[in-house]
């Protein structure tokens, strides 16, 4: 009786902080961003991602777990087009013209993702140039400031930043055409914990004050607990559990989700002691 009324006192504390986003305040409903319907992707026959449909609500911060392999990047990059569905469609609230510059990615290592060659500045000023918004130079600097980094480091090389530092230029990149949407897939996962809670911290307030939308790919489910509004469950190509991050941690249904959580079962038992 006892915990059933701590149990209920935490979910409910836990769920007014993260919800509603500013979005379902004003409209008073989930507004749905993006919509897969039954998207396929094979390649050389492996079924990557098999039969997927989902929905991505304005303003939330929607998790994708599931091990490695389990087809996430694959999904997230169909709905970016980076790559083609076999089967099915992406469909979007929004002009699919528009769609380079509504939804950006962060990658997970931006050790890879920013060219070694092109100083910081050279790189926030690239996607400025393409879709011609300007110089950008006053922009650069105030993505700089956005992400925590000096003005200065426009004239270093990545190589001259630490991981983190690195990663943030990756978020403030994302950032440079005013995206709708961020797709982070797995972008803390390269860092160690201290740098992780940074970033993470980052982006939470990065949400709040640029009205974003997540779609947050994840390994560590601690990590997914402290950013998450909603979870969906990838095994083998398919979603096989999705609900509130409330509903996926403290009860979850399909034995995958039980698998994965019972792996993260300190966190329970931190959150219960
Ligand atoms: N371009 C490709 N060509 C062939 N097979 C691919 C390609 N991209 C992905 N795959 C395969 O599709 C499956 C799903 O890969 P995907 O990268 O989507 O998994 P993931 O869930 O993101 O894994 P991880 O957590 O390790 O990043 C894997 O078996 C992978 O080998
Ligand atoms: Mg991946």
């Amino acid at each position: 009786m006892e915990l059933t009324r701590e149990l209920s006192l935490l979910e409910t504390a836990t769920f007014s902080r993260r919800f509603p986003t500013r979005e379902r305040e004003e409209q008073g409903n989930c507004k749905v961003m993006i919509k897969t319907k039954n998207l396929t992707k094979v390649f050389d026959g492996l079924v990557a991602v098999d039969n997927v449909s989902l929905e991505i609500f304005k303003g939330e911060t929607v998790a994708l777990v599931g091990e490695s392999g389990s087809g996430k990047s694959t999904l997230a990059r169909m709905l970016l087009n980076l790559i083609t569905p076999s089967a099915g469609e992406v469909i979007y609230d929004f002009d699919p013209k528009e769609l380079r510059r509504t939804i950006q990615i962060v990658f997970q290592d931006p050790q890879n993702s920013l060219n070694p060659k092109m100083r910081i500045g050279e790189i926030l000023r690239e996607p400025l140039l393409i879709h011609k918004m300007g110089k950008g130079k006053e922009r650069v600097r105030e993505l700089l400031l956005m992400v925590g980094l000096p003005a200065d480091y426009v004239s270093r090389y990545p190589h001259e930043l630490s991981g983190g530092e690195r990663q943030r230029v990756g978020i403030a990149r994302a950032l440079a055409l005013e995206p709708q949407c961020i797709v982070l897939d797995e972008p803390v996962s390269a860092l160690d914990v201290t740098v992780q809670a940074q970033i993470l911290k980052l982006l939470r307030d990065l949400k709040e004050k640029l009205g974003l939308t997540y779609l947050f790919i994840a390994h560590d489910l601690a990590v997914v607990y402290q950013l998450c509004d909603r979870v969906v469950v990838m095994h083998q190509g398919m979603v096989v559990e999705e609900g509130s991050k409330e509903k996926m941690f403290f009860a979850p249904v399909h034995p995958y989700t039980q698998k994965l959580l019972s792996s993260t079962l300190e966190i329970k038992n931190q959150l219960f002691s």
